[in-house]
Parts: structure tokens; sequence; C-alpha cells
């Protein structure tokens, strides 16, 4: 699989196929990722396609965009791969370079929130060494990078 994979930083044209990700998503998977059941807009792929105060990386397999990971200021990012392509560490990769970029640009910390039942995210985290808090509604993975 990895050999067919290309993790890049997304570029403006990308907006559509971002789009086209988002609308492949179940409701759960929406729920999980936005904390509720949230369709991304035309208007919002294009923001993020941009690059004005995020940083965001996409993973591509012949020409389609199968997942994305957004890096904020503060820190916080978020992951979503495709359905039919996880458990393949397309996420892992897609936040590696995440952390990779935030090293580089001297931030202290990144970190996710993610729901106790989403054990994709918590797994993906532990592996990557993120210090995971567990609340009653949430749970908050922090990783220091200095
Ligand atoms: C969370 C998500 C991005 C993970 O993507 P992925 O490409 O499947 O993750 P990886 O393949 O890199 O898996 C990372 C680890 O988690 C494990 N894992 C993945 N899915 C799992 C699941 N459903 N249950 C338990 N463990 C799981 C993998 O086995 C892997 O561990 P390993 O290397 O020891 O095998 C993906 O499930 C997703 O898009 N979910 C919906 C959106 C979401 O929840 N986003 C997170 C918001 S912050």
């Amino acid at each position: 699989m990895e050999a067919l994979v290309k993790v890049r930083q997304i570029t403006k044209d990308d907006w559509r196929d971002v789009l086209r990700l988002y609308e492949s998503l179940s409701e759960e998977d929406l729920y999980l990722r936005f904390f509720h059941i949230y369709k991304l807009s035309p208007e919002e792929a294009m923001k993020l396609a941009k690059e004005e105060d995020h940083y965001t990386v996409v993973a591509e397999v012949g020409g389609e965009v199968v997942g994305e990971a957004t890096l904020h200021e503060d820190g916080e990012f978020s992951v979503v791969v495709a359905s039919d392509y996880r458990k393949s560490h397309l996420g892992t990769w897609l936040v590696r370079e995440l952390i990779k970029h935030a090293k580089e640009t001297g931030m202290k910390e990144v970190k996710f929130y993610t729901l106790p039942e989403n054990r994709a995210m918590i797994s993906l985290g532990q592996k990557l060494g993120f210090t995971l808090t567990f609340d009653d509604e949430e749970i908050v993975g922090v990783l220091k990078l200095s």
C-alpha cells in the first residue's frame, strides 16, 4: 500500500477532492471528526485548500485524495482517512507529517481532541507517543515537541 500512496501538502486545486472525501464519510465518521454531524461546504473545502492560518496535508492514491490532516496555529490537529483505506497506516503517516512540520516551525506541542469511543484515534495517538488525558466527555492527546 505505502508504495502507492503519496502524502503531500494540499494545493488550492485539491478542494474538490477534499470535498469528495468528506462526502464519502458516514455520519459516524463525521461525528468522530467534528463531535457532531457536520457537512463540509464547498467554501470550507476551498478555505482548507488555501493554507492561510493552518497547515494541511493529503494522502493521494492514484490521483484520488483518500486522507486529510490539518494542523492549526495553536497546535491542535485533526485527521481523517476514507473508510476503504483505514488500518493501512495512512492516518499515522499524515499525523507524522504534521508533527514534522510543527517541529520545523518551532511549535512547542501538538494536540488532538477525540471521543472516548474513538479507538482508532486513541490507538494512533498512543503509537505516536501522545500523552492521553481521559475526561468524561472527551480525550485530549498531547505531544510535547521541546
Ligand atoms: C482515526 C483515523 C484517522 C485513523 O486512520 P487509519 O489510517 O485507519 O489509522 P492507522 O492505520 O494509521 O492506525 C493507527 C493505529 O490504530 C489502530 N487502529 C486503526 N483503526 C482501529 C480501530 N478501529 N480499532 C482499534 N485500533 C485501530 C491500527 O491498527 C494502528 O495500530 P498498529 O500500527 O499497531 O496496527 C480513521 O479511523 C478515521 O478517519 N476515522 C474517522 C475520523 C476521525 O475519527 N478522526 C479523528 C479526529 S481527531
